[in-house]
C-alpha cells in the first residue's frame, strides 16, 4: 500500500487495523518504531504518510468511504478441527468480508491480496451478497471480487512491488479489473498484467510459491549427497544454473526454507488436492515440505556428531535469527527449529541477529520451546557479534546477514573454547579463511 501511495498520488490509501498498537506504531514520528522492518519502507512511508498515506482504525468510516478494499489479512495454518495441519484457516478472512459487506456503502470492489486457498473468492462473494440482502434490504450495495495475489518478497519488498516480474488480476467482472489494473499501470507496463479468471489466479500464487519452495528442496538434497560424495554445492548449482531452461536463481543450499509462506501454501496445496481425491499430487508436494523438515534436523546433527556426539553444556553461537536476510521477521525461521534440537541436546545457546530484538527470541522460545518441553533452557542475547562467539565451542551461521560474511576468523579463534567449530549453513563465510585461523569448519554441501 505504501508503494500504491508512493506511485499513485491522486489515490488516497488508507491501510486500517483492528490493532491500535500496531496502527499507532504506524503513525509514530520515530520512524525506527515502525512494526515491519523492510529496506526503503521507512522512507517511503516518511515521504507519503498523511499526503495520500494514511494508517487508521476507523473501519466503519474507511470502509465507508472506500471504492476498493484490498483484504491482506492472515491465513495460518489451522491448528486444530477439520484440516488441522494443513488447511487454511480463513477465519480473518471471513471477518474481514464481514466488515466489509457491513459498512461498505453504494459499489465496493473486494480484492483478495492474502493468500488464500482456491474458490475462497466464492465464498467472499456469498458473504458479502448474503449479509447485504439481510441487512440492507432497503438500500442495496453491490460489490465485485478480484484475486490478486503478491509475489514480493521480504528483505526486497519494495524493489520486487516497483519492478515486478508481473501483476495477476483474477475476475469476471471487466469495469472492477481494468479499475484495479489501472491502478499498477501508473508504473507498470500494460504486458505485464495479466488479466485470468478468479480460480486461476488463486492457483497461481500457491503454485509459485510451491515450485519456488520444490527448487530448495531440491537443491538442499543435492547438499547432502555433495557431502557424502565429495562434490561442491555451489559448483553443482552453478553448472546446472546455467542451464536457461532450469535458470540461476533459488537454487542457494540452506539450513531449509523458512517465513511464514511456503510450508502453509504446500500444505494449503496438498489438503486440496487430497479434497480433490489427487492423492498422488498431495504426497508429491508433500515431499518438498517433508525434506526442508529432514534438512533442518540434518544440520543439528552433524552439529552434535561433529562436537563429539555431545553438546551437552556447550556453548553455541547462534548468529541469524530471522528467517532470511534484511527482515527482521522470524516466522517458520530454521533457527527455530534447529534452536529447539540443540536445546533439547542440553547445549547452551547465545543469540545475535542485527535485526531481531532480544524480546522477539524470548518471546518465540517462550511460545514454542520452553512451554513445549515444559522445562527452561540456558541461553542469552548479544547485540555484538563478537560477544555472542566469546567462550563458545561452536558458531553456526543460520542467517545469511552480509556482516557474518566479513567476521573475523582470527580474533573469534583466540575468543572460543577449542576445538572450535564454524557451521555455515550459508554458505557465505570464505572456507579458506576460517581453516587458516584454526577454526575447524563445515559449510552445507561442501563435500570437499
Ligand atoms: C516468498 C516468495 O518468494 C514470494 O514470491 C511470495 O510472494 C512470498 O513468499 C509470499 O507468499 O508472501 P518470502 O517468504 O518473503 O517470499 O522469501 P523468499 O525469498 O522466498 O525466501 C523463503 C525462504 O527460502 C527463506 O528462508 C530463504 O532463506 C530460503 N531460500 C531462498 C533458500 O534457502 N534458498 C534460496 O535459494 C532462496
Amino acid at each position: 500500500m505504501a508503494v500504491i501511495a508512493e506511485k499513485c498520488t491522486n489515490i488516497q490509501v488508507t491501510v486500517l487495523d483492528i490493532n491500535k498498537e500496531k496502527i499507532d506504531l504506524w503513525n509514530s514520528d520515530d520512524l525506527s518504531l515502525l512494526p515491519v522492518y523492510e529496506p526503503e519502507l521507512k522512507e517511503i512511508v516518511s515521504k507519503v504518510r498523511n499526503k495520500n498515506l494514511f494508517f487508521s482504525c476507523d473501519i466503519e468510516k474507511n470502509i465507508a468511504e472506500a471504492d476498493m478494499v484490498f483484504i491482506s489479512v492472515n491465513t495460518p495454518t489451522k491448528q486444530k478441527g477439520l484440516g488441522a495441519g494443513y488447511a487454511s484457516d480463513l477465519k480473518w478472512v471471513e471477518s474481514s468480508a464481514r466488515t466489509v459487506a457491513k459498512f461498505a456503502k453504494n459499489h465496493t470492489i473486494v480484492v483478495e491480496k492474502s493468500t488464500l486457498p482456491v474458490r475462497t473468492a466464492e465464498l467472499i462473494k456469498k458473504i458479502l451478497e448474503e449479509s447485504n440482502s439481510l441487512e440492507k434490504s432497503e438500500c442495496k450495495n453491490s460489490f465485485s471480487v478480484l484475486s490478486n495475489p503478491e509475489f514480493l518478497a521480504e528483505g526486497s519488498a519494495i524493489d520486487d512491488l516497483r519492478n515486478p516480474d508481473r501483476v495477476l488480476i483474477g475476475g469476471d467482472d471487466e469495469v472492477a479489473t481494468s479499475l484495479l489494473s489501472s491502478i499498477y499501470e501508473n508504473w507498470i507496463s500494460k504486458e505485464k498484467i495479466l488479466l485470468t479468471n478468479l480460480w486461476s489466479s488463486e492457483l497461481s500464487k500457491l503454485t509459485a510459491n510451491a515450485f519456488l519452495a520444490q527448487r530448495i528442496s531440491s537443491i538442499n538434497s543435492i547438499s547432502a549427497l555433495c557431502e557424502a560424495t565429495g562434490a561442491e554445492i555451489k559448483e553443482v548449482s552453478g553448472a546446472v544454473g546455467l542451464d536457461k531452461r532450469i535458470g540461476s536463481k533459488f537454487l542457494n543450499s540452506g539450513p531449509g526454507f523458512g517465513g511464514s509462506c511456503f510450508q502453509k501454501d504446500i500444505l494449503n496445496l496438498v489438503y486440496i488436492c487430497r479434497f480433490y481425491g489427487l492423492n498422488e499430487v498431495a504426497d508429491y508436494w508433500e515431499s518438498v515440505v517433508r525434506i526442508n523438515n529432514w534438512q533442518r534436523r540434518r544440520i543439528s546433527s552433524i552439529v552434535i556428531q561433529k562436537l563429539f556426539g555431545t553438546i551437552s553444556s556447550k556453548k553455541l553461537a547462534i548468529l541469524g535469527f530471522s528467517f532470511k536476510a534484511n527482515t527482521n521477521d522470524t516466522r517458520e525461521s530454521p533457527a527455530i527449529f534447529i534452536s529447539k534440537d540443540l536445546f533439547e541436546n542440553g547445549a547452551i545457546l547465545s543469540f545475535h541477529d542485527p535485526k531481531v530484538s532480544e524480546a522477539q527470541i524470548e518471546n518465540i522460545l517462550e511460545k514454542e520451546v520452553i512451554k513445549e518441553n515444559n522445562q527452561s533452557f540456558e541461553w542469552e542475547y548479544q547485540k555484538d557479534l563478537y560477544d555472542a562467539i566469546d567462550s563458545s565451542d561452536a558458531v553456526l551461521i543460520l542467517t545469511e546477514w552480509f556482516e557474518y560474511s566479513r567476521i573475523d576468523w582470527y580474533r573469534c579463534y583466540k575468543l572460543m573454547r577449542k576445538p572450535a567449530w564454524i557451521f555455515d549453513t550459508r554458505n557465505i563465510v570464505n572456507p579458506i579463511e576460517v581453516k587458516s585461523s584454526g577454526i575447524n569448519y563445515w559449510g552445507v554441501g561442501n563435500g570437499s
